[in-house]
C-alpha cells in the first residue's frame, strides 16, 4: 500500500519530458511511452507540472481553465490513458493546482474586466496600489484603465491573484479537485498554496518586498483545512504537497501534521537559499555549508517533534542542476550526484526526484539570451541591466540561477536532440547529452540512476528509512553532515562529505557498508572520507 512513508515522487515536467507527435514539445503520449522506464526506476508517483490550457507567460501556471488538457500536451482521453496505464504499474499520478492565481486569459478573469460585478469579487482589486515586488520583479499591482483600478498579481502580470475570501471562489476551486478525482488521479500539489490568504487592507512594507504580510496568511490553515474536507480529505490514500514559498517551520507542522487536517506534506526552500549572498537570488554566492547542515538538522528534528511531513528534493522545475550547484558536475559527476542524493533519500520525508536527476543531468550553461526561455530569467536580464552590470555578470548570474537549467529536454540517448524529439526542441537540448543520457546510464551498473534505483529499493525494504527517527551527528564538522536514522533496535548511520578534499573522521568499525558512492571494502575506526564520498553504515538491518 503506497503511504507518504515508502513512497518516491517522480517529477515531470511534460514540455521537456518526451516528444511523441513530432513538434519539439512534449506530450502525455511521451509520459505514456516511458512508463516502463519510471517503473524501471521504482517510483510510486508522478507529479504533473500543469498541463492544462495556458497563454504560456509563465509556462503553465497561468491556468486559463483547469478542467481542460491543453492541446499542446494532447486530450483528456490521453490523460486518461495515462492515469490508468500508471495505475497498472501502481504509480500515481499526481497534478498541479495552481489556486493561488489564474490567467488573467481565464474567463472569470475576462468577465471581470467586462465589470461584471460577481468576477470581480473573484479577484483582488484595489482603488490604491502599494509598493510590494511581484516575484517576478517590477510592482505588484497592475492598473486596468477601463476599471481604474488596479489588481493584484504576486507573479506575473499575466497571473493575478484569486481572492480566497470569498467562499464562492473557494467554492469554486474544491470543485476543480473533485473534477480531477472522479477521473482518478492519486494526489496533487498546490502552488506556492501558503500565499493564497491576504489580509484585509494592504499597506507599503518599507522592510521587504511584501511578502510578510500575506505568506502564511491571516486565513491560511482554515482554508486548508476547509480544501481538505470538501475534497481530498476523504480519501487517506490521497498524496498531497503543499509548495511553500518563504514559510516557517511552525506553519509547516501544521499544514501537514499527522492528524492530517490539511496537506501530507509540504516543499520548503529554505536549504536552497545557502547559495544566496544576503538572502538574495539574482547575484553569485557559494555553497554556505554550515547554514546547510543547520537548516536540515532543524528542519528534520523539529517537523519530527511537532509531528509534520517533509518533501525532500533538491531540483524541481524552479531551481538550478544539483550536480552543478552543490556537486561537481566535471571530475565528480557520479560521486557527488550520488552523495546528494544519498542525503536527501535517507532523511526523514518523501524523497521528490526530478526529470534527469536521476541521470544527474547538469545546467544549461546557455551563455546566450536568446536561448533562454523563461519570464523571470528575461526580466532579470533586463533589471540587473537597469542596476549597472555588464552584460557578461549578468550573463554569469543567469546562467547560474536561471529556472532554464532544469527545464531543457531530457536526454535520453546520444541521437539527435538526445532522443526526446526528432525536430528542434522548445529549448536547446544541452550539448553533453552524448555522455549523459538515460540510454547509457541503463547500460551502466554503476551509473548515477542505477544508485536512485538501489536507493528507492532500500527505502521499501527498510522501515527505519521510512520512519525512523532523525538525530544530527557530528554537527559542528566544518565539511561533512551526517546523521542518524533509529527504529527500535535498527539504525542507519549517514556520513557525507560535501568537498572534494579528502576528510577523516571516527566511526564504529563494527557497523556494515549499507551503501556507498565508492567502492569501500573494510571499515578502520578512522575512516577517510574520499572527494564527495558518502558512506551508509547499518545496524541490525
Ligand atoms: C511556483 C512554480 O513552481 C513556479 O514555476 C511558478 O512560476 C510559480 N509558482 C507561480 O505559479
Amino acid at each position: 500500500m503506497r503511504s507518504i512513508h515508502n513512497s518516491v515522487v517522480y517529477q515531470i515536467y511534460p514540455v521537456s519530458f518526451k516528444d511523441s507527435n513530432h513538434d519539439g514539445i512534449g506530450d502525455l503520449q511521451g509520459i505514456i511511452s516511458k512508463l516502463d522506464y519510471l517503473e524501471t526506476l521504482g517510483v510510486d508517483m508522478i507529479w504533473l507540472t500543469p498541463i492544462f490550457p495556458s497563454p504560456l507567460y509563465d509556462n503553465g501556471y497561468d491556468v486559463a481553465d483547469y478542467c481542460k488538457i491543453s492541446e499542446r500536451f494532447g486530450t483528456m482521453d490521453d490523460f486518461k490513458e495515462l492515469v490508468h496505464k500508471a495505475k497498472e504499474k501502481h504509480i500515481g499520478i499526481m497534478l498541479d493546482m495552481v489556486f493561488n492565481h489564474t490567467s488573467t486569459d481565464h474567463t472569470w478573469f475576462q468577465k471581470a474586466l467586462n465589470k461584471e460585478k460577481k468576477y470581480m469579487d473573484y479577484y483582488i482589486f484595489t482603488k490604491e496600489k502599494v509598493n510590494w515586488e511581484s516575484k517576478f520583479g517590477g510592482n505588484a499591482f497592475e492598473y486596468v484603465d477601463d476599471l481604474g483600478m488596479y489588481y493584484l498579481h504576486l507573479f506575473d502580470k499575466h497571473q493575478a491573484d484569486l481572492n480566497w475570501d470569498n467562499p464562492e471562489v473557494r467554492q469554486e476551486l474544491y470543485k476543480i479537485v473533485r473534477f480531477w478525482l472522479d477521473i482518478g488521479v492519486d494526489g496533487f500539489r498546490f502552488d506556492v498554496v501558503n500565499l493564497i490568504s491576504k489580509p484585509k487592507t494592504f499597506e507599503d512594507d518599507f522592510e521587504g518586498d511584501g511578502r510578510r504580510f500575506y505568506t502564511d496568511g491571516p486565513n491560511i490553515h482554515s482554508y486548508l483545512q476547509e480544501l481538505n474536507q470538501e475534497s481530498f480529505g476523504q480519501n487517506p490514500n490521497l498524496m498531497t504537497v503543499g509548495e511553500m514559498s518563504s514559510t516557517s517551520i511552525e506553519n509547516c507542522i501544521n499544514y501537514s501534521h499527522k492528524s492530517g487536517k490539511e496537506l501530507s506534506m509540504v516543499f520548503n526552500f529554505h536549504h536552497l537559499k545557502v547559495d544566496y549572498p544576503n538572502n538574495q537570488k539574482w547575484a553569485l554566492g557559494k555553497l554556505d555549508f554550515f547554514a546547510l547542515k543547520k537548516l536540515f538538522n532543524d528542519w528534520q528534528t523539529q517537523m519530527q517533534e511537532g509531528g509534520g511531513w517533509q518533501a525532500l528534493f533538491w531540483c524541481n522545475h524552479d531551481q538550478p542542476r544539483i550536480v552543478s550547484r552543490f556537486g561537481n558536475e566535471h571530475q565528480y559527476h557520479k560521486e557527488s550526484a550520488k552523495m546528494l542524493a544519498t542525503v536527501i533519500h535517507l532523511q526523514r520525508g518523501t524523497p521528490y526526484i526530478y526529470q534527469g536527476e536521476e541521470i544527474g543531468m547538469t545546467n544549461a550553461h546557455f551563455d546566450t539570451m536568446d536561448k533562454y526561455r523563461d519570464i523571470e530569467s528575461l526580466n532579470h536580464y533586463q533589471i540587473l541591466k537597469d542596476r549597472g552590470l555588464s552584460h557578461n555578470e549578468v550573463m554569469q548570474i543567469i546562467m547560474e540561477r536561471s529556472r532554464d537549467n532544469s527545464r531543457t529536454p531530457v536526454q535520453w540517448d546520444d541521437q539527435d536532440f538526445a532522443g526526446f524529439s526528432d525536430v528542434q526542441p522548445w529549448i536547446d537540448v544541452i550539448d553533453n547529452y552524448k555522455t549523459i543520457n538515460v540510454q547509457q546510464s541503463m547500460e551502466d551498473p554503476n551509473s548515477i540512476f542505477a544508485y536512485y534505483q538501489k536507493l528507492i529499493m532500500l527505502r521499501k525494504k527498510h522501515e527505519v528509512i521510512q520512519t525512523g527517527w532523525y538525530s544530527p551527528l557530528l554537527q559542528e564538522h566544518p565539511r561533512v553532515y551526517a546523521f542518524l536514522r533509529e527504529l527500535e533496535n535498527k539504525a542507519i548511520y549517514v556520513y557525507a562529505n560535501f568537498f572534494e578534499e579528502e576528510i577523516s573522521i571516527e566511526i564504529d568499525a563494527t557497523l556494515h557498508v549499507l551503501l556507498s558512492n565508492y567502492s569501500t571494502s573494510s571499515l578502520t575506526p578512522s575512516y577517510t572520507l574520499r572527494p564527495y564520498e558518502v558512506l551508509v553504515l547499518s545496524k541490525n538491518l
